[in-house]
C-alpha cells in the first residue's frame, strides 16, 4: 500500500470515489480547484497500482481543515482510512499544522468512530448543516 500526493492521472478516480461516496459530491471543478492549490495536503492511496481512497485536507488561519475522505467500499474496514488519516496529519506537521478541525453528519457512524480513535473530539454540534437539514459535528484535534 502507497500513501502518495495526488498526481493528475488520479483526478477521475478521486471523482469517481467522490460520487460513490457521497449523495452530495463535491463537483468536479471543486475537485480540481483542490487539485491546483492543495496539492500538499491532497492525498491518495493505492493497491496493486488501483487508487482505493484519497483525502483532501486544507490550511486555513494556521489550521488545518480535513475537507473529505473516503476509501472504496471493498476496501473499507481494513484500517486504511485510518492509516490514510495519519499519513495527512504527518503531511501537516510537516508544515507546522497541529490544529486540525473537520465537519462530519452527526449519522455518519463510521467516520466518527475513525476520527475519535485518532484523537479528534467534539466541540460543537451545527444544527442543520447539511443539504437535507442533518445536524454536523465540528471535531478538533490539538497536538497530541
Ligand atoms: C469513513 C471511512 C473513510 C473509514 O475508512 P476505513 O478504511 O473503512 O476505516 P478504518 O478501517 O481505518 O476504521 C477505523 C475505525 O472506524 C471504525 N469503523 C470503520 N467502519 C465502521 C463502520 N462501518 N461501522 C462502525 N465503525 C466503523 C472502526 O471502529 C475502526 O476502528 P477499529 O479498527 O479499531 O475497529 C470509510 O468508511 C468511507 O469511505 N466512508 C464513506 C465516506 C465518508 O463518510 N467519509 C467521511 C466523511 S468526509
Amino acid at each position: 500500500m502507497i500513501v502518495r500526493n495526488v498526481g493528475p492521472d488520479d483526478i477521475y478516480t478521486v471523482i469517481d470515489l467522490e460520487y460513490q461516496n457521497f449523495d452530495y459530491p463535491y463537483p468536479p471543478e471543486i475537485i480540481n480547484f483542490l487539485y491546483e492549490f492543495h496539492r500538499d495536503t491532497f492525498l491518495v492511496v493505492e493497491r496493486d497500482k488501483d487508487v482505493i481512497g484519497f483525502v483532501i485536507g486544507i490550511v486555513q488561519k494556521r489550521e488545518g481543515h480535513i475537507l473529505v475522505i473516503a476509501i472504496r467500499d471493498d476496501y473499507k474496514k481494513k484500517g486504511i482510512g485510518t492509516f490514510l488519516m495519519k499519513r495527512l496529519i504527518d503531511a501537516y506537521e510537516k508544515k507546522g499544522i497541529t490544529r486540525l478541525k473537520l465537519e462530519v453528519r452527526a449519522s455518519n457512524v463510521a467516520a466518527l468512530s475513525m476520527y475519535r480513535n485518532l484523537g479528534f473530539k467534539i466541540t460543537n454540534r451545527l444544527k442543520h448543516y447539511y443539504e437535507n437539514g442533518e445536524d454536523g459535528l465540528l471535531l478538533r484535534r490539538e497536538n497530541l
